[in-house]
């Protein structure tokens, strides 16, 4: 049978990642293959993010660009999945009427169906969510490499007062705990050593009385899986039980993503997160006594409405204190449908640049010196793939989810070499075998 072809080019987070290999394993059967250039393909989806409006405007040029396309070679199809297509729905159509397809991050399963209809003048639109869809009896097509990304449960309940999430994602909901295990069994024996757990509270997880820890602890028992991770926990569902099995279990890394947003308290009841400044470095001096060398990163938002200088100062004296291995930062952008939203914004777009400006380069200078106290430690690397560095260097992550590049010396993919580490910049850490 001649395969047809499709293009999925993926936006935003791993889960949309991961959203983009469920989408190609729902179509496999249906007779599509996967191909990484679009001018070979029949169909063209961008899986699509509306976190930030800087977002969005990529995403809309992006679809510009490939409108040609559909001119050049009458029945290709061009569409828009995730969170952008949920969030605008018709309105996208007025920007880009020469859409084929909008799907929503409930509505994959709708997808093969869509496409074997006959090509209309009006797009398709399929954008309901639905509290069930966990998509848990699909076999995602994972990409190749040591690494497998599995969506463990969908939607957030959190309603953090900028966030857009739980409009365009929906209701949390988990994927059955036995549906887990069986994918990581599988994706063991294709050879797979790292699982990620995702989801966007992941360790608000729960099936019936089993919850996170639960999950965790049962996949560590799978022969095979030597790492497991896990993003984004939310601070407030970081449980003893999780911690603890953090701390006994050797095959659940010594690294945490745990989002912060700011420091101020006066912002964090703003934002609706759920615990005060002290609750959470507490919860982290916790996570610290229990996990000899945790790793920990988090997410920061400044000029989020109403964040005076002070509120500012708070969150830059916090991360100067607390130490965070890296942070992803990023200025407020007011999402419509959000209850921030209707605040308006308080401050410059220059404001926000100039404290965006300061955090990431207070955040380089310790990450540099954290990096740097590393130089003479013996690492265990997993490695993955070539260095871009230089010809013959091979590249991959000790536990902490470092990069870690060395003088390859025939390690291959899939190798747990001993590293030691002579030199390190903010980033990467410089190693020899
Ligand atoms: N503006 C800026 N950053 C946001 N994030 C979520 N919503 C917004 C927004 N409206 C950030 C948060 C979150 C990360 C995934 O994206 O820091 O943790
Ligand atoms: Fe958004 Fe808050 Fe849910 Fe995270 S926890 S996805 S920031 S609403």
């Amino acid at each position: 049978m001649e395969h047809r072809k499709i293009y999925i080019e993926t936006y935003g987070c791993q889960m949309n990642l991961a959203d983009t290999e469920l989408l190609i394993g729902l179509l496999k059967p249906h007779g599509y293959e996967q191909t990484q250039t679009a001018a070979h393909a029949d169909v063209i989806l961008l899986n699509t993010c509306a976190i930030r409006e800087h977002a969005e405007e990529r995403i809309l040029k992006r679809l510009k660009e490939l409108v040609h396309h559909k001119v050049r070679r009458p029945g290709v199809r061009l569409g828009l999945t995730g969170c952008m297509a949920q969030h605008y729905r018709e309105q996208l159509l007025d920007k880009a009427p020469f859409l084929d397809l909008v799907l929503g991050p409930d509505a994959y399963r709708n997808l093969p169906s869509l496409l074997a209809q006959e090509e209309k003048d009006e797009p398709l639109v399929s954008v309901r969510l639905d509290r069930d869809e966990t998509y848990a009896d699909i076999t995602p097509l994972h990409g190749e490499g040591i690494r497998a990304w599995v969506t463990v449960m969908r939607g957030c309940d959190k309603f953090c007062t900028f966030c857009v999430v739980p409009y365009v994602r929906g209701r949390e909901r988990s994927v059955p705990l036995n549906a887990l295990l069986h994918q990581v069994q599988e994706l063991a024996d294709q050879g797979y050593q790292e699982v990620v757990y995702l989801g966007q509270t992941v360790n608000a997880y729960r099936d019936g009385d089993q919850d996170f820890a639960d999950l965790l602890h049962k996949t560590a028992a799978i022969d095979g899986i030597t790492r497991i991770r896990f993003t984004s926990p939310h601070p407030s569902d970081m449980s003893d039980r999780i911690i603890e099995e953090m701390a006994t279990d050797s095959k659940v890394t010594p690294y945490l993503h745990l989002p912060l947003q700011s420091a101020s308290n006066s912002v964090l009841a703003r934002m609706e997160r759920g615990y005060t400044v002290e609750q959470y470095a507490v919860l982290v001096d916790r996570l610290r006594a229990a996990i000899p060398g945790l790793a920990l990163s988090t997410d920061i938002i400044v000029g989020f409405p109403g964040e005076e200088e002070a509120d500012f100062r708070a969150t830059y004296d916090f991360m100067n204190m607390l130490r965070y291995d890296f942070a992803f930062m990023f200025k407020y952008s007011a999402r419509e449908g959000t209850k921030a939203h209707k605040w308006g914004e308080t401050m410059s777009e220059e404001e926000k640049g100039r404290r965006l400006q300061e955090i990431i380069r207070l955040q380089e200078r310790l990450s540099g010196e954290i990096n740097h106290h590393t130089i003479g430690q013996t690492v265990h690397v997993l490695v993955e793939r070539p260095a871009k560095r230089q010809e013959g260097w091979m590249a991959g992550k000790n536990a902490q989810f470092k990069t870690v590049v060395f003088p390859g010396d025939g390690a291959r993919p899939g190798d747990l070499v001993p590293v030691r580490i002579v030199s390190a910049t903010a980033h990467t850490l410089i190693g020899q075998p």
